[in-house]
């Protein structure tokens, strides 16, 4: 079925479900996907015990775990905070703002034997509500909430499930495998032992 014509998820659950539905199909349709999830309105009182803040890095919250197809988590980024510039493990990464803004930047993977300043490709703003999608033939993403007084807070979609992925630096090109860990879990902060192990990207 194409829910893009018939659905429009009225709250954050029924967007779960309906993503359930289509990622129950081996065949992911990226631009249903991105268009479902960009007509859900955020409501911050459907997602708000999922957005945890940390004074200095950004968090990432897992929301549910698709069935094994997917993860689907929310991850908040206080005033400055943004990522490595990283790949996506072969895996859909699709990300939804739900409150404020985030800027995106695009990169060329690095040339193998080179060792320099990475080919910025684009950037760009996404503003409440909007839906991006990269995969890595696409290339690699650096993201920043660029607000000095604002917390952002977006919903990323990866599938297949991930946790794992490479960091690259900006000026060398050199990249990192970096395992990657959740602040919390459906509303729950990650006992600490296990958080601590890990790393965020
Ligand atoms: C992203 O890839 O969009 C954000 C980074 C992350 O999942 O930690």
């Amino acid at each position: 079925m194409d829910h893009t014509e018939v659905l429009k998820p009225q709250t954050l659950d029924e967007l779960i479900q309906i993503l359930h539905d289509i990622f129950a199909n081996d065949k992911v349709n990226i631009e249903e996907v991105q268009s479902i999830m960009e007509s859900y309105e955020s409501n911050p009182l459907e997602w708000m015990k999922y957005a945890k803040v940390d004074q200095y890095r950004y968090t990432r919250n897992l929301v549910d775990e698709g069935n094994g197809k997917f993860n689907l988590m929310i991850l908040c980024w206080g005033e400055g905070h943004g990522s490595s510039i990283h790949d996506h493990t072969n895996s859909h990464c699709f990300l939804k703002i739900l409150q404020g803004s985030l800027k995106e930047t695009l990169y060329d993977w690095p040339e193998k034997k080179l060792n320099g300043e990475m080919v910025k490709k684009s950037e760009g703003v996404l503003k409440e509500n909007m839906c991006a999608y990269i995969n890595d033939s696409i290339g690699l993403h650096r993201v920043e909430n660029p607000s000095h007084t604002e917390t952002a807070v977006s919903l990323h979609l990866y599938s297949p499930p991930f946790d794992q992925c490479q960091t690259f630096d900006q000026r060398t090109g050199h990249k990192n495998a970096v395992k990657m860990t959740f602040w919390s879990k459906y509303g729950e902060r990650t006992p600490f032992a296990i958080a601590q192990s890990q790393e965020n990207n």
